[in-house]
């Protein structure tokens, strides 16, 4: 039976798994990417946690059939990771070849939220023979975006698609990582939330969270259910604007499921009813909308599981 490796490297922590043929985690277990210590001590520790999975599942080395690493950023020809907003120097690193000289194994690279759309395509929300159009938006430090099509995960033609959290929803707005502006990922991914709440204390406006320092989205969430009028609009903000992406999304695409992940989902039915509220209002009503908004089953899983599927995908006998 083949044995896959997915990795999904994040700004904080890189989750990983080993998986059987079917798509069992054997082994799983996550550690600090230490992103400071720039791209070569990210790939070093990434081979780390790769090598601590086989041992937990006392595999041999030698027989792990494939890794997969899914990535922030768009990848350009020969697995280079072009740019990664939110992962500091990381521009133009060869992930693909410092990732098969360090572990001898063969290495497939993956854009983060395509590995977690395939995923939760393969074993999480989208399980199943009757959901082929899919889409995942990870609301987490960025925006992550993966689209699957005729069941097959969509990448564009230069591997830079779907990057749905730089989609431009403020022309004149807030500067993105990215390098452009007003990119939906500074409005309504968890750290965008945390940071306008940041902002509006800072500013002087009034609310329950009064310390800066501990304003996490999740705290923003918890305060705006309990009723402060601060941290309610912050989150209506974010809702809105996912409401009206996902709109935009539906007119592209037409699919029939749009799944959110990412650490922002946790929120649960505090954020699906105000973004289904807004999708609801600007969406067309020539008929009844056959699109599912849904949260993601697998969570945090989601990455590294869809990674060792796309290994199993891209290298699998
Ligand atoms: C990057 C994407 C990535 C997402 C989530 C965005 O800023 O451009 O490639 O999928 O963050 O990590």
């Amino acid at each position: 039976m083949g044995h896959y490796i997915g990795l999904d490297l994040g700004g904080t922590n890189i989750k990983g798994g080993l998986l059987d043929e079917a798509g069992t985690t054997v082994a799983q277990r996550s550690i600090p990417t230490e992103s400071h210590g720039g791209p070569g001590h990210v790939m070093d520790r990434l081979n780390t946690l790769a090598r601590q999975l086989a041992d937990d599942a006392t595999l041999e080395w030698d027989r792990v059939d494939g890794i997969g690493v899914g990535t922030p950023g768009p990848l350009g020809d020969g697995d280079v990771v072009l740019s990664a907003p939110n992962l500091p120097g990381w521009k133009n690193v060869p992930l693909g070849a410092g990732m098969t000289e360090r572990t001898k194994r063969p290495v497939a690279i993956v854009n983060d939220a395509d590995a977690a759309a395939f995923g939760e395509f393969w074993t999480g929300a989208g399980a199943g023979e009757s959901i082929q159009h899919m889409i995942l938006l990870t609301l987490g430090t960025g925006i992550g975006g993966g689209v699957i099509i005729n069941g097959k995960l969509f990448s564009g033609a230069h591997r830079a698609g779907a990057e749905l959290g730089h989609v431009i929803v403020e022309p004149q707005g807030r500067p993105c990582g990215c390098g452009q502006v007003g990119c939906i990922e500074r409005y309504a991914s968890a750290s965008a939330v945390a940071n306008e709440a940041k902002r509006r204390l800072g500013a002087g406006e009034a609310s329950s969270l009064t310390s800066i320092d501990e304003v996490s989205c999740r705290a923003v969430f918890e305060a705006a259910e309990a009723g402060d009028a601060m941290a309610l609009s912050v989150v209506e903000e974010a809702c809105d604007k996912l409401g009206t992406t996902c709109v935009n999304l539906v007119r592209i695409f037409d699919p029939q499921m749009i799944v959110f992940g990412g650490g922002m989902a946790h929120a649960g039915d505090a954020l699906l009813s105000r973004v289904r509220a807004t999708f609801d209002r600007r969406t067309w009503h020539v008929r009844e909308e056959r699109v599912t908004l849904t949260l993601a089953t697998l969570f945090n899983d989601a990455g590294f599981i869809g990674a060792a599927g796309m290994a199993r995908a891209e290298l699998g006998a």
